[in-house]
């Protein structure tokens, strides 16, 4: 997948986006304590937890909407800090919010293109044609007609244009707010395909979802928030559903705790009841 000589390759994926330490408070409420996340190119990582675990708060830090407290942030192998969202667009990190920030009364086209419109002071009407299909056709969209205002498309083909739209500039690291909320049997199949294709162009995408099935579907990795915390890193291909739902509800809290309880007690006896922590 990646070029050997790359010093950033470890295994075989290469590491775009790795989170250390990263806590962020409101007030009083801690949204995020000492969340560590990696993500390799051509990697989908699922986000998930229960409401109020921190999940748009660490879409918020990552997208420059939030600049956390305390931990670092590297992107391509480098520290950065992503002050602002501008700083995330000019590092190559696109976020897809789940309102999406379409334009209901424009068409495809002028949706893909507002605010980048190609050459200064000059619409190029046709090259943004060209190019609005283009990227469509590479990502395998099925929008019958890009002259058609958005309001028109399904929600599906609604998350494609928010998708492709983000692609424009061209990110390394894709973020999806919760992508097939909201979304029937038929569109949510279309936009994990899409999510697909983006893995294929050698993306590293996080995707925060609420559907299992969802993430069992197209995610190579679950990271589960709870709390704010980490709360378990499974690999989709060795975890059970039960068990990424055991880690967000906190079923499996026990687990965790008495390990952790174990390793600093030592001498104390902790009973942890025949489950194997990770
Ligand atoms: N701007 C803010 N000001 C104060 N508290 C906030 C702010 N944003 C988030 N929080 C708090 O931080 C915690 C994490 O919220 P966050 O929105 O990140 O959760 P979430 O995982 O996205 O939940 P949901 O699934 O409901 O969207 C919550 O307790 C929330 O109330
Ligand atoms: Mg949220």
């Amino acid at each position: 997948m990646s070029a050997p000589s790359d010093p950033l390759v470890q295994g075989s994926a290469r590491t775009v986006l790795e989170l250390h330490g990263i806590t962020k408070t409101f007030g009083a409420v801690a949204a995020l304590t000492d969340i560590s996340l990696e993500v390799h190119a051509g990697e989908v990582v699922a986000v998930v937890g229960d409401n109020g675990a921190g999940k748009s708060t660490l879409v918020k830090v990552l997208s420059g909407v939030h600049p956390p407290d305390a931990g670092s942030i590297r992107f391509e192998g480098k520290e950065v800090t992503v002050p602002t969202p501008a700083a995330a667009h000019a590092l190559g990190i696109a976020t897809v919010f789940q309102d999406l920030a379409l334009c209901e009364n424009l068409n495809v086209i002028d949706n893909l293109y507002l605010g980048r419109e190609l050459r200064p002071f000059r619409l190029n009407e046709v090259e943004m044609e060209t190019r609005s299909w283009e990227l469509l056709q590479q990502l395998s969209a099925k929008i019958p007609t890009i002259r058609v205002p958005v309001a028109s498309l399904s929600g599906g083909q609604r998350q494609t244009v928010a998708i492709a739209r983000s692609l424009l500039g061209d990110p390394k690291v894709i973020i999806l707010d919760e992508p097939t909320a909201a979304l029937g049997v038929a569109q949510t199949a279309e936009v994990l395909n899409l999510i697909e294709r983006l893995r294929e162009r050698g993306l590293g995408v996080i995707m925060i979802s609420h559907n299992m099935a969802d993430v069992t579907a197209v995610a190579d990795r679950v990271a589960v928030l709870r709390l704010g915390r980490n709360n378990g890193d499974f690999s989709v291909k060795d975890v059970s559903t039960e068990e990424i739902i055991a880690a967000i509800t906190g079923a499996t809290d026990n687990v965790v705790t008495r390990r952790s309880a174990a390793r600093s007690q030592h001498e104390t006896h902790v009973g942890v009841g025949g489950s194997t922590p990770r």
